[in-house]
């Protein structure tokens, strides 16, 4: 079984109008090197109940990873290691850069400690639409941070932003061109998403522009050699994010740090855990259960924070997570996975599905078609189950 590890760095230099994850501007939160201090604590506490073994995957994300110092990344890829959470060379260590937040210095400090994939925030190439949603970095540095990842030969990924206020798909072309002339291996483009009444949400592309302008994407990353492996991931063969992935196939993974998810095998269907989203309460927490044992995650957190999962939530996830893969729903894993009923019942779900064609059947998966990739929140919708219900 895989196993990876995700951990949270909440730090931001400004924070950008559209985010709401659980990340602070760096001048209102506890410096860095505390709150790695309370990641040392969250891995000894952690441990008491989950077995050490190596790690396929860690992912730093956030926030910034790249803005706190280069030093502490490593010092908490040492720590887990000190616990037997070890990497290996085909260890994949992502980290989530920002454009002009690194630097050769700290980049030679990630590459001697195993740190062998850069996620960058690019965003879109186009100015005017960073200064709107208060990025804090113009096209000209991101194209020199790439400049240095790529005069080291690196695997590096980007983040592409659509769908803005204002947004033109002539100019979406070009950040997609950019892209790809850049060398990134693996491209995640995701669509704005803001709630109703929020200022960015005046302006933008309406629906089927939206539509329009993933289609323009997926058309002009597929003709450039890369594959839609996931909804909102395209890759070149061989560069798909083994971290993400784990997400997707029913592997475990801890989350350390603010706000971060974890899911193991322990229970029956799987368990859930999760970390609080607010600084002041995660610090409050992991210094509470300092020096406690704990041999359960069910007996260290709160109920609020932790969900021993029942076969319908389990279902729920398996099918809504394999699908989201373009290779699909794999028939025999959720036939070993579920009771002949539980997993005849989805079948005949997704044949129903298959007329409306949004679903397809082949060699043994089922998934998403072209209408279902567009429509694919109607299709969660479908196999999402409830108590009972199965
Ligand atoms: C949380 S950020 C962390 C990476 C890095 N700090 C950055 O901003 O480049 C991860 C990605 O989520 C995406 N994201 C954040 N908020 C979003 C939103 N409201 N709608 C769509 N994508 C969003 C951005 O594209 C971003 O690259
Ligand atoms: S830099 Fe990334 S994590 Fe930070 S506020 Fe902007 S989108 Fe959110």
């Amino acid at each position: 079984m895989a196993f990876g590890v995700y951990v949270h760095i909440p730090y931001c230099i400004q924070r950008c109008t559209y985010c709401d994850f659980a990340t602070y501007e760096q001048s209102k939160i506890l410096p860095p090197d505390q709150y790695v201090e309370l990641l040392f604590k969250e891995i000894r506490q952690k441990h008491q109940y989950y077995k050490p073994q190596s790690l396929d995957t860690i992912y730093f994300g956030g926030g910034t990873p790249s803005l706190i110092p280069a030093p502490l990344i490593v010092a908490i890829i040492k720590e887990l290691g000190s616990y037997g959470y070890t990497t290996r060379p085909d260890t994949e260590i992502t980290i989530e850069i920002n454009p002009a937040t690194i630097n050769e210095e700290k980049l030679k400090i990630y590459l001697d400690h195993g740190v062998n994939r850069f996620s960058v925030g690019a965003q879109t190439f186009d100015d005017r639409l960073l200064k709107m949603v208060n990025r804090e970095h113009n096209a000209k540095q991101t194209l020199e941070t790439l400049d240095l990842l790529r005069a080291h030969n690196l695997n590096f990924s980007f983040d592409i932003l659509f769908a803005l206020p204002s947004q033109t798909v002539e100019g979406l072309k070009n950040d997609v061109k950019i892209a790809i002339e850049q060398g990134a291996k693996h491209i995640s483009p995701y669509c704005l998403t803001v709630p109703d009444g929020h200022p960015l949400s005046k302006g933008r592309p309406i629906d089927d522009e939206q539509v329009e302008m993933f289609d323009i994407i997926a058309d002009e990353l597929t003709a450039k050699g890369f594959k839609q492996y996931e909804i909102s991931n395209f890759a070149i063969s061989g560069y798909e994010s083994r971290h993400n992935l784990l997400y997707w196939v029913d592997e475990p993974y801890w989350g350390l740090g603010l706000s971060a998810h974890s899911y193991t095998k322990e229970s029956a269907w799987g368990t859930r855990y999760w970390n609080i989203n607010s600084i002041g309460e995660y610090q409050k927490q992991i210094l509470a259960f300092e020096g406690q044992q704990f041999t359960s995650p069910a007996l260290h957190l709160p109920s609020a924070q932790y969900e021993a999962l029942e076969m319908h939530q389990a279902l729920t996830d398996f099918c809504h997570t394999s699908m989201r893969l373009m290779r699909g729903l794999n028939v025999e894993q959720l036939a070993q996975k579920f009771p002949v009923h539980v997993s005849e019942k989805v079948q005949s779900l997704l044949k129903g599905l298959e007329q409306k064609a949004w679903v397809q059947h082949d060699n043994g998966h089922w998934s998403l078609t072209r209408d279902g990739l567009v429509l694919s929140n109607k299709v969660f919708q479908e196999l999402t189950f409830l108590e009972g219900e199965i």
